[in-house]
C-alpha cells in the first residue's frame, strides 16, 4: 500500500507521482462534468479532480459531501496556466484520482468549516471538536505546540529537571478561590486543586533539586475575563542559589527563544525595568502598557495652594491628585468627556475634571473649562507648566484616595490610548515591573495582605520594617508586562524559617493556621533550603499575544466559557445521589424544601 501523504505538502516537483492522501472534504464542484473537490487534512488543503470517463469514481465523488473523510489514490498533475491558484501553496497542481474511498461519512456540520465562520463563541464551543477542524484554530494548536516544545528546549539546555507536581493538594495561597475536591476515603475533608506549582516547587528546590521547571496546569475559581481562565497553564520555573536578575535572564531566554519559535520574532536581549512606584506614578496600573504616552503627573503638593475642596482635601489628606495630558484632546466633544467620566465610576471616580488649553499664554482665558474658575492663576500656571501643556490639549484631573484615582486614571489612559489610535498596530514592548511592595492594606479585613504571595521575600534592608513599617517594605518580586497585560510573575522566596513566621505574623496568619496550613513548608525551611526564586509565565497569554487574539480561550483546545462551563460537555455537572453518599456528603435543603 502507498504510504500517506498530506494534502498541503504537493508542489510541483510532486508531479508524475501516484500518492494517497486522506482527510476531509471541503467542497464538491461540478464543472461541466468535471468534478473538483478540495481535501483538507491538518497540513492543507490540496485540488482533487476526477473526469467522467471513469464513471464509478465520477458517481462516488458526486456524492460527497461537507467533511465526509475520504482517502483518494491519485497522480499529481500540473493545473492549467489558467487555473493555478496563488493563494493556495499547493496551487500549482492537483491529483487527478483513481480511486476514491469514504472512510466515513458525516453530518452536516452546525457550521462552516472554514476560517470565514463567524458563528458565536458558543456555539463553536459546543462543537469543539468541528471549531478546532477550521485551518486557524489547528494553526494555534500547532503555534502551542511549537512554543511549548521551545520552552522545554530552552530550559532542557539551561539544566532545568522537569518535574511533575501533585493536582490533588493542600490549598496554595495566590489569592484565588480553590476549587475542591471531596475526598471518599476521608469524608468531609477535601484536597484543593493547585492554583500554582508553588510550594511543592519550593520543596524541590529544598530537595536539592537546583532547577525544575514545568507546564504546569493551574486551578482558580475567579471572576472570568477574556485573559482568565479557570484552568490555564503556566511555564513554571524555580533555581536555587540565584538572585532576582538572574532569575530575569533566565525568563528572557525563556520567551525569547518561546518567541523565536512561536512566531519567528526575536526579542531583545533584557526588556527595561521599572519600578512599581513608577509605574503607579506615571502610568496608575502596575502593568504599564508602554506603547504610549499619556503618562500621569502628580500635582497632590501643588493642591495644598487651592480652596477648591475637590483637590484640596485629598491634598490634605493623604490623598492623590492627578493630571494626565491629552495632546491634542481639546476636540474632544462634551458628549466624549461625558463618557469617560462615567468610564472612571466604574473605578470610584467621583468625577473627572477637565481643562481644554486653547491658549498656554493667555490665563485664564485660554483655558475652557469648569473648574479653572476655582484655581488661582499662579496655581493653573505651575499645572500647566508641570504636565508640558501646548495649545489644543485637554487635561483630566483624578482627584482622591489614592487607590481610586490610580484605578481611575490608569485605565482611562489605556481607553484614551486606544480612543486616539496612539497604539500603533505590530508594537510590541515588554516591560518588567519590580520593587513591589512587599504587601498591600486589605482594608475590609483591615491587616496587610500579601501582594505576591506570602512566601515572598522581601528585600534585607527592609526587613526590620516588618513589624513596624510593614506597608514600606519592598519585595523582590517581578512581573513581565506585555502591552500592558501580565504575562509573568515571580521573586526571591523566603529561605529562613524565622523570616517566614514572621511575614505570617503580619499578615495576621496565626501561628496555628500557618501551622496547618503551611506547617510542611516551614518545616522544610528548617533543614537546609537554600536560597531560591522563580517565575512562572501564563502560557495561554503568552500564546494568545503571539496569536494576535483577544482572548485566551482561542488558544487553549477545551477551553471554559466565562461562566466557568464546558457548553461540550456539560460541565459542571449534576452527581449521582450515590456518589454524594459515599462523598459522605449532603446537599444543602433548598429554601423552598426546609
Ligand atoms: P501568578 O499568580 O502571578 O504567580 O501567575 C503567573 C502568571 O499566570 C498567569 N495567570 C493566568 N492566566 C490565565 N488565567 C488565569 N486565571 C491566570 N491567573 C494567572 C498570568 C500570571 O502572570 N506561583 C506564582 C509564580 C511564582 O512566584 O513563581 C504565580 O502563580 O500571566
Ligand atoms: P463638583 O464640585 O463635584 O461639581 O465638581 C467640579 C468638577 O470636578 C467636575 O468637573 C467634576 O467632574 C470634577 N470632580 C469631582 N470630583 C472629582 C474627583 N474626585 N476627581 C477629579 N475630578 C472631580
Amino acid at each position: 500500500m502507498l504510504a500517506r501523504t498530506h494534502c498541503g505538502d504537493f508542489r510541483v516537483h510532486h508531479i508524475g507521482q501516484t500518492v494517497r492522501l486522506n482527510g476531509w472534504a471541503q467542497t464538491n464542484r461540478d464543472h461541466g462534468g468535471v468534478v473538483f473537490i478540495d481535501v483538507r487534512d491538518r497540513s492543507g488543503l490540496v485540488q482533487i479532480v476526477v473526469h467522467p470517463d471513469d464513471p464509478a469514481v465520477h458517481q462516488l465523488a458526486h456524492s460527497l459531501r461537507q467533511q465526509d473523510v475520504i482517502e483518494v489514490v491519485g497522480e499529481v498533475i500540473a493545473r492549467s496556466d489558467e487555473t493555478v491558484n496563488a493563494k493556495l501553496p499547493t496551487g500549482a497542481i492537483e491529483v487527478k484520482a483513481s480511486t476514491i474511498t469514504v472512510l466515513n461519512r458525516s453530518e452536516t456540520p452546525p457550521f462552516m468549516i472554514d476560517d470565514t465562520c463567524d458563528t458565536g463563541e458558543q456555539h463553536r464551543l459546543e462543537y469543539r471538536y468541528l471549531d478546532l477542524r477550521r485551518p486557524k484554530m489547528q494553526g494555534f494548536m500547532a503555534l502551542r505546540h511549537r512554543v511549548t516544545h521551545a520552552a522545554r528546549n530552552y530550559l532542557d539546555s539551561q539544566s532545568f529537571l522537569e518535574i511533575e507536581t501533585p493536582i490533588l493538594n493542600k490549598s496554595t495561597p495566590e489569592g484565588a478561590r480553590d476549587y475542591l475536591v471531596p475526598s471518599r476515603v476521608y469524608p468531609g475533608s477535601f484536597f484543593a486543586l493547585p492554583q500554582s506549582p508553588q510550594i511543592f516547587k519550593q520543596l524541590l528546590m529544598v530537595a536539592g533539586m537546583d532547577r525544575y521547571y514545568q507546564i504546569a496546569r493551574c486551578f482558580r475559581d475567579e471572576d472570568l475575563r477574556a485573559d482568565r481562565q479557570p484552568e490555564f497553564t503556566q511555564v513554571d520555573i524555580e533555581l536555587s542559589f540565584v538572585s532576582q536578575d538572574e532569575v530575569m535572564a533566565v525568563a528572557e531566554g525563556l520567551l525569547r527563544s518561546m518567541f523565536d519559535a512561536g512566531v519567528g520574532i526575536h526579542l531583545p536581549e533584557t526588556f527595561p525595568r521599572i519600578t512599581y512606584a513608577d509605574a503607579m506614578d506615571r502610568y496608575g496600573l502596575d502593568r504599564p502598557d508602554v506603547r504610549f504616552g499619556l503618562e500621569h503627573v502628580n500635582i497632590t503638593e501643588m493642591m495644598k495652594r487651592v480652596e477648591f475642596k475637590v483637590f484640596r482635601e485629598p491634598a490634605d489628606n493623604g490623598g492623590l491628585v492627578k493630571i494626565m495630558r491629552v495632546p491634542g484632546g481639546s476636540a474632544l466633544s462634551r458628549k466624549q468627556i461625558d463618557d469617560y467620566t462615567k468610564f472612571v465610576s466604574i473605578y470610584g471616580a467621583k468625577g473627572l475634571a477637565w481643562i481644554k488649553v486653547n491658549d498656554v499664554t493667555d490665563l485664564p482665558g485660554g483655558l475652557q473649562s469648569p473648574i479653572v474658575k476655582f484655581l488661582p492663576e499662579d496655581v493653573l500656571a505651575d499645572m500647566l507648566q508641570a504636565c508640558g501643556a501646548e495649545n489644543g490639549d485637554l487635561l483630566f484631573f483624578g482627584a482622591g484616595d489614592e487607590k481610586v484615582v490610580n484605578d481611575a486614571l490608569g485605565n482611562l489612559r489605556v481607553k484614551v490610548g486606544h480612543d486616539m489610535g496612539l497604539v500603533a498596530a505590530g508594537d510590541h514592548r515588554f516591560v518588567w515591573v519590580v520593587d513591589f511592595p512587599m504587601f498591600a492594606w486589605n482594608a475590609d479585613e483591615k491587616r496587610p495582605e500579601a501582594l505576591h504571595h506570602p512566601f515572598t521575600a522581601p528585600y534585607a534592608e527592609d526587613l526590620d520594617k516588618l513589624e513596624s513599617d510593614p506597608l514600606n517594605m519592598r519585595s523582590q518580586a517581578y512581573d513581565l508586562v506585555w502591552n500592558g497585560t501580565e504575562i509573568g510573575g515571580g521573586s526571591i522566596r523566603i529561605h529562613n524559617p524565622e523570616v517566614q513566621a514572621r511575614v505570617f505574623k503580619t499578615l495576621g496568619i496565626s501561628d496555628e493556621e500557618a501551622d496547618s496550613k503551611f506547617g510542611f513548608l516551614v518545616n522544610a525551611l528548617k533543614y537546609g533550603a537554600p536560597p531560591h526564586g522563580g517565575l512562572a509565565f501564563g502560557l495561554d497569554r503568552v500564546l494568545s499575544l503571539m496569536a494576535g487574539v483577544d482572548s485566551i480561550r482561542d488558544v487553549i483546545a477545551f477551553p471554559k466559557t466565562q461562566k466557568a462551563a464546558d457548553p461540550m460537555s456539560n460541565a459542571p455537572s449534576e452527581v449521582s445521589d450515590a456518589q454524594w453518599k459515599e462523598l459522605g456528603l449532603r446537599k444543602r435543603r433548598t429554601i423552598q424544601e426546609s
